[in-house]
This record gives structure tokens, C-alpha cells and sequence, in this order.
């Protein structure tokens, strides 16, 4: 028997551990999805910009990858085998993959979820280097597990005890709120400047790594220009470095640049991380690295017991097959823009949105009190959210102070969607400024 809301949500809090948090001061059970929608128990529809947290790419459970994972389980395909035996499923994901990785990149390592990938990735610096301090970002996220949260710019994620010695964090590349006092057009990039003087200050002046998302993603979508990548790539490589891009977020086609943002920012990067949408869901994230990084592997031991897992894998070979077949690329980039535009003219009428930001459909808008001072409006974003899912949409939020909206829908929403999502927003903050609560 189904259970009820209230029931999962009492076994959760008795049972659950103490992290375990949710959306909505009412929170919502979700149980079926179908392309851009997910629906609760009652059957209430809701447009998914969200996609769990920026999970879904090729759209909840896309037709094809149904059909085929049932085709599995009908033809007794094995469900679970492991590296040490062979299965051509894991190889067919890592040519599909191979074809979209940034020059020079070759080898591919299968992991279960994105902070493993750059546990990976960063394990793979230090053998490589002999070296132990990875340079991190202000407002960066690479995961839950203790290497990928001490690489983290954000002190609410981070527990008591956190190991913190073997990781410095830079300056974040911000740029509506600089940390320089800086504008975008007279800068002159003092935020890549600091991954250099942060090597020199902070460290004996050798790193193993630098490790950076190409858009910030829990820091609130924070997209840096290409100019600061192409500055930072040569510092990094300076002082020794690997230069990892996590593309956890926005992997897949996410930005509609291209499948991976690295590529289409021009990062020489000796690593590349994902997870999320690469799967569409599924639980797999990957390293992908360059042959001469790999071969200083040669002779450890390593081992993942569900990495290339043949279920998952397929899902995910499949999932970038469906973003290329049905061009979800150019829609990410098309209905991204689209929207951007449509909350810049929100911004005419609603002056508590701040700033409109992002890549393709990895975007979103800050929130703030003042736009002079851009104070956080972080109880006004938690209350818009709130309200939009009242309204039938569901939207993710992040930022340092959570007073970023995140929007990340499936690859395949379409316009009259993106109507709605604009539509529903504007009605939300009218209402809140008639209650006055902007
Ligand atoms: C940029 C980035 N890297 C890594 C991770 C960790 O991925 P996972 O939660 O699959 O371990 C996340 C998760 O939000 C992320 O956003």
C-alpha cells in the first residue's frame, strides 16, 4: 500500500539522518514523471525545471530508454556484473562519450555519482604530480564525500572536523558581486590573477590540481567569462598543475554550447568530471582523463564496485544518443536564451530580480533586496519558490545565501512551457509585492 505524505515524511525524521532535508515547508511526494512533468500522489501535475537537481536531461522516463531497459530485463540481460568481467555496455557509453571530450582526453573511469568522479579525478592529480594541495573556488560545489566537500566554497555544507589541509580556495570569479569591486567591462580579470597569487601565497608553489565548474551550480549559477578560463588554464599548468573541469552540472548539452561546456570555453583541461545528466537520472557519474595522466595509475589498485554497472550505462549511452538525435543542444541554448530574455523584461516590473545569469538551460536569477546593495533576499527566494510550486512549477534555488532561483529543465521543454515558467514567476512576485513581501 501506498504511503501517505505524512507518513514518510515522520519515518524520515525519526529515521532518516539528521542532513536529510527537503524542499517546501510542506513537502511534496513526487511518484511518476513523463518528459517535462513529475506528478505527486494525488495525481497534481507539475512543470519539472528542476529535473531533481539537474538530473534530468533527455526528459523523465524518454521512450526510448524505457523500451530498451525493459528489452533488458525480458531478455535476462545481466543486471549487475562489474569491471572485472567484460560487457560491452560500459564501452559503448565510453565511445559515445570519447567523441564529445575535449582534445587529447582518452580514457574514461565509470563511478556511481559526481562527487566520486572527482574523488577520482583528484586522487589521479596527486599520483600524476607527487603533489597535494588542489586549488579550489569561493562558492564551488564538487560533492558530498570528504575530499569533494573540502573542496567546497560554501561553509554550511561543511562539517565540524572537515579536513582542510591539503586544499586553498581562490578568489570567485563573480562578477555582479566581485569580490574586487570590479565591473565586467573595465576589469582586468584579477579573479584568474588571484589563482596565481593564491599558488604563491598559499602554498611551497607546486599544486596537484585546480578544480572549477565552467558555471558555478550550487553557488547560484555563477557563469564566468572565457576569458577568465583561458588565463586560469595557464596559470594551473605553470605551477604544475591538472586542471580538473567538473562538469557535473553543466554536462550533457546542459549550456547548448556544446556536451561538454569545457569544450566550447576552450579549457585545456587534463580532466573532466560528470554525473547528473548524464545518466537522465540513472546513478552514474564519470573521470574522464588523458592517457598521460592515467598511466601514473598503472599498478594501484583501484576498484568501484557499481561503476559501469551495464543498466546504467546504457541509460546514459542512450541519453546522449537522444540529445543528439533530437538536437536538444540547440533547444537547450534556444529556450535558455528565450527565457533569460523573458526574465530581463521581468526586471522592468520586478526590481527585486537582481541579475539574470546562466548558460543555455542552466540558468536562473538572484534575488535581492536592494539592487544598490544587493542585499540578499534570501526568505523572499525560499517564499517565491514556495509559491511557484503552488502554482504547478517546481524550480531549484542555490547561491551562497540561497537567493539564487535555479532553472534547469529537461533539454526538451518547449516554448509554450517556458511561457508558463515566465507567466507563473511574474504572478508569484506580483502577488508577494501586492502582500508586500518584496
Ligand atoms: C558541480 C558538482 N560537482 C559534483 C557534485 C556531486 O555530485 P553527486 O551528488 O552525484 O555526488 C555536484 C552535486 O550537486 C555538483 O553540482
Amino acid at each position: 500500500m501506498a504511503m501517505t505524505t505524512e507518513e514518510i515524511l515522520q519515518f524520515r525524521k525519526k529515521h532518516f539522518l539528521a542532513t536529510s532535508v527537503h524542499y517546501y515547508q510542506k513537502p511534496l511526494q513526487l511518484v511518476k514523471a513523463k518528459g517535462e512533468y513529475v506528478y505527486d500522489e494525488a495525481g497534481r501535475e507539475y512543470l519539472d525545471c528542476i529535473g531533481g537537481i539537474v538530473c534530468i536531461s533527455a526528459g523523465h522516463n524518454h521512450p526510448k530508454i524505457k523500451k530498451e531497459l525493459i528489452k533488458m530485463l525480458q531478455e535476462d540481460e545481466i543486471q549487475h556484473t562489474s569491471l572485472l568481467y567484460l560487457n560491452q555496455h560500459p564501452v559503448e557509453l565510453a565511445e559515445e562519450m570519447l567523441k564529445e571530450a575535449p582534445e587529447g582526453i582518452d580514457r574514461v573511469f565509470f563511478t556511481n555519482s559526481g562527487s566520486e568522479a572527482n574523488e577520482l579525478a583528484f586522487m589521479a592529480a596527486r599520483q600524476a604530480t607527487g603533489e597535494t594541495i588542489i586549488i579550489n573556488l569561493r562558492h564551488s560545489y564538487h560533492g558530498g564525500t570528504s575530499a569533494a566537500l573540502a573542496q567546497c566554497g560554501h561553509g554550511t555544507w561543511k562539517f565540524r572536523g572537515q579536513p582542510a589541509a591539503l586544499n586553498v580556495s581562490a578568489m570567485e570569479p563573480y562578477c555582479y558581486r566581485c569580490p574586487f569591486g570590479k565591473k565586467p567591462d573595465s576589469c582586468s580579470l584579477e579573479c584568474a590573477k588571484n589563482v596565481e597569487t593564491t599558488i604563491q601565497t598559499s602554498t611551497h608553489g607546486k599544486i596537484a590540481a585546480f578544480i572549477a565548474e565552467p558555471v558555478m551550480g550550487v553557488g547560484g549559477f555563477i557563469a564566468p567569462p572565457k576569458e577568465y578560463f583561458e588565463e586560469v588554464i595557464k596559470i594551473v599548468h605553470r605551477y604544475g598543475g591538472k586542471y580538473i573541469s567538473d562538469e557535473v552540472q553543466t554536462g550533457a548539452g546542459r549550456t547548448g554550447e556544446s556536451f561538454l561546456y569545457t569544450k566550447a570555453l576552450g579549457i585545456k583541461a587534463d580532466m573532466v568530471t560528470m554525473a547528473k545528466g548524464l545518466g537522465n537520472g540513472a546513478a552514474i557519474g564519470a573521470t574522464m582523463m588523458k592517457t598521460e595522466t592515467s598511466d601514473t595509475m598503472a599498478g594501484k589498485l583501484f576498484f568501484n564496485t557499481f561503476g559501469s554497472d551495464p543498466y546504467q550505462t546504457m541509460q546514459a549511452k542512450l541519453t546522449i544518443q537522444i540529445i543528439r538525435e533530437e538536437k536538444m543542444m540547440e533547444n537547450a541554448k534556444r529556450m535558455g536564451n528565450y527565457l533569460q530574455d523573458g526574465f530581463r523584461n521581468l526586471m522592468k516590473t520586478h526590481s527585486v530580480i537582481g541579475e539574470v545569469r546562466g548558460r543555455g538551460l542552466l540558468m536562473g536569477f538572484e534575488l535581492v533586496k536592494n539592487r544598490e546593495t544587493k542585499e540578499y533576499a534570501t526568505a523572499e527566494t525560499a517564499l517565491l519558490m514556495e509559491k511557484c510550486r503552488e502554482k504547478g512549477l517546481l524550480v531549484g534555488k542555490g547561491g551562497l545565501f540561497g537567493n539564487v532561483i535555479r532553472i534547469a529543465p529537461p533539454l526538451s521543454i518547449h516554448q509554450k512551457q517556458c511561457d508558463q515558467v515566465l507567466k507563473v514567476i511574474d504572478e508569484c512576485l506580483t502577488e508577494m509585492k501586492q502582500a508586500g513581501q518584496v
